[in-house]
């Protein structure tokens, strides 16, 4: 059975304030987008992973990730996009399963990949890493409407593992039809097929603000002791 990865590393990261894509910030000695890469690298199922990265970024080249062996695809204009043009990258020689992991989510455990993919392997169907939400959820706008009863609401983290074929029609469809898609699960859910929620940490969290980039780094110290 193959698995190939796929890191959508596209995004320009607006909400970072940077004048550079939020994966280039270091923690610690290394990139964002090296820790990723290299957590990707420990998983020996992985046969090998695509880095979608916009066609301007300057930066990629300079990274120390060759002895990685990457494959690199240009980016679209959404996350959606990023990973369809990796998905089309593949065809020629395709995966039976695609692992599909944010850039912006260094601190995944291995471990937490290979739960997901022995679920997902073991079940013949996709599924995504998530964590049981802890805050009390409220829907509203200036006032609380309502608040939602929080024992069936999970936050979805990535990796996101779903068959190849199965992705790839998912995405392309909803992104014709014009759905918002934020993550594949939301495109297969679409199709009516099923996503397996496989508890993850909940520190597997995406670096999108400087908070979250303080936070990972004291995350990062923590795990490498
Ligand atoms: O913006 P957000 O943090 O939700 O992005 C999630 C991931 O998708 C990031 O790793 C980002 O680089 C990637 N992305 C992409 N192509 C885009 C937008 C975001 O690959 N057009």
């Amino acid at each position: 059975i193959s698995i190939a990865a796929v890191v959508p590393a596209a995004g320009v990261g607006a909400r970072m304030g940077l004048n550079h894509p939020k994966q280039y910030l270091k923690i610690n000695d290394k990139t964002i987008l090296e820790h990723t890469l290299e957590k990707l690298a420990g998983v020996k199922q992985i046969d090998h992973t695509f880095v979608a990265i916009s066609k301007d970024d300057a930066y990629f080249p300079e990274l120390d990730i060759e002895h990685l062996g990457l494959s690199r695809v240009d980016g679209g204009k959404e996350r959606a996009d990023s990973v369809l043009n990796a998905l089309k990258a593949m065809s020629a020689n395709p995966p039976k399963w695609v692992l599909v992991h944010d850039a912006a989510r260094p601190l995944v455990e291995p471990k937490d990949i290979e739960k997901l993919i022995a679920h997902c392997l073991s079940a013949g169907e996709g599924g995504i890493l998530a964590s049981k939400v802890k805050d009390t959820i409220k829907r509203g706008g200036q006032y609380s409407e309502e608040t939602v009863p929080r024992d069936q609401l999970w936050q979805a983290l990535t990796p996101q593992l779903f068959i190849f074929e199965e992705l790839l029609h998912a995405l392309d469809t909803a992104l014709k039809s014009g759905a918002i898609i934020t993550d594949e699960a939301s495109a297969i859910e679409l199709q009516g097929k099923p996503v397996r929620l496989v508890e993850g940490r909940s520190d597997n969290i995406k670096i999108t603000t400087p908070e979250d980039h303080a936070l990972a780094c004291f995350l990062m110290s923590q795990q490498q002791k």
